[in-house]
């Protein structure tokens, strides 16, 4: 049988990817075509490690290749990714293809949590990830990485970030003492969190994720204006008095003078279920208030995170979450929510382009 690249690119000319809403040759995710006999093998270059349709994907263009060239032919799709960027202006964090802000209105409602474990889902997906504390008045990160007491080193008069699991960390925390950075005024400590981006060598990363401080104040318009955000998460509970502010952080980013697209909602401490009723839902603090706010902005939302001890204690002891639990499962999904909308978002600003 004489197979060719032609014949295999004509095939998968009819798949298409789910979200960019065009086919995979168009999208010039088809790469390294080899037909050995009856073994093709092909790379698919999607727009994230952590794409949630990947297996989908893959299956398709094994059924598209046996269906329009031959049933007899073994198809091999290698999948691979190469992460997307839509920013243009590279003056700052040159080499951090998107950055993305993890905000909510309400303090206390599992920002740093779901930064964290946003940051650890898509590493271990293969993607370079770096986190930036930005909250200089209560930062969070060195006890949820377990890396108190570090220092981070300096190269060629840059910060080195600290790297625990593959993933660069950046706090104030590394820096000085907590109790100091608490009373500094407002532009101290909107020039610590510009230095994070200007003096720390972040190097190349695919997500740069920033854990901001609760509240919609002048710190987030700061860093709105002096950090190029790529979008922004906002996290919530599902409970009223987290909603009303939910809304506010929401129209916050997307007013007209901040601009900064919200890629979607998460809602945490959806539900408790105890260990011994795992099929048995409790929900404390309402049900479904973020996703009625997702509905309501007609916004994604990325995922719902139950109330679960382990997530607690990950994070205070500075662990990761065991991959056996299912909680790590919510997460990785919600990574991939994640990425797929900034795949979309910079699938359409270069169209628009
Ligand atoms: N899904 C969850 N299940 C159990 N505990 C959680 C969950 N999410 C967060 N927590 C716990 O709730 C507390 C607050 O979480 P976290 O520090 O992430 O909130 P935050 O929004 O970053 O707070 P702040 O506004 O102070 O920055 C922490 O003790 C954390 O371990
Ligand atoms: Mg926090």
């Amino acid at each position: 049988m004489s197979v060719t690249k032609e014949a295999i690119l004509a095939a998968l000319s009819h798949v298409d990817d789910p979200d960019l809403k065009k086919d995979l040759v168009t999208l010039n995710m088809i790469k390294n075509i080899q037909v050995e006999d009856t073994k093709v093998q092909f790379d698919v270059e999607l727009t994230t490690p952590a794409c949630p349709m990947k297996d989908m994907i893959q299956n398709a263009c094994v059924n598209a290749v046996q269906h329009f060239v031959s049933k007899d032919l073994e198809v091999t799709p290698n999948m691979t990714s190469r992460v997307t960027t839509n920013r243009q202006e590279k003056e700052v964090l040159p080499g951090v293809k998107n950055i993305i802000a993890v905000a909510s209105g309400k303090g206390g409602v599992g920002k740093s949590t779901v930064a964290v474990n946003l940051a650890r889902s898509l590493a271990d997906s293969g993607a370079s990830v770096g986190i930036l504390d930005a909250d200089i008045y209560g930062p969070s990160l060195p006890t949820m990485f377990g890396l108190q007491g570090e220092k981070p080193g300096q190269v060629e008069g840059k910060m080195e970030p600290l790297v625990k699991d593959g993933i660069k960390v950046i706090s104030i925390g590394f820096l000085v003492d907590e109790n100091q950075a608490i009373v500094w005024r407002g532009p101290m400590a909107s020039s610590a969190i510009k230095q994070f981006t200007t003096d720390v060598n972040w190097g190349e990363l695919d997500y740069l994720i920033l854990d901001l401080p609760p509240g919609t104040g002048d710190i987030h318009l700061t860093i709105a204006k002096q950090v190029p955000v790529s979008g922004s998460v906002i996290v919530t509970t599902p409970q009223s008095v987290a909603l009303a502010d939910c809304k506010k952080a929401v129209n916050m980013f997307l007013n007209p003078n901040i601009n900064v697209p919200v890629f979607g909602i998460v809602e945490n401490m959806s539900y408790f279920s105890p260990e011994d009723q795992p099929d048995k839902r409790y929900y404390l603090f309402g049900k479904d208030g973020g996703k009625e706010i997702a509905e309501q902005f007609n916004l994604p939302l990325l995922g719902q995170i139950p109330l679960v001890e382990s997530i607690r204690t990950s994070g205070d002891n500075g662990t990761a979450i065991e991959k056996t639990e299912t909680v790590k499962a919510a997460y990785d999904q919600l990574a991939g929510e994640l990425a797929r909308q900034v795949a979309i978002t910079n699938s359409v600003a270069s169209l628009s382009n």
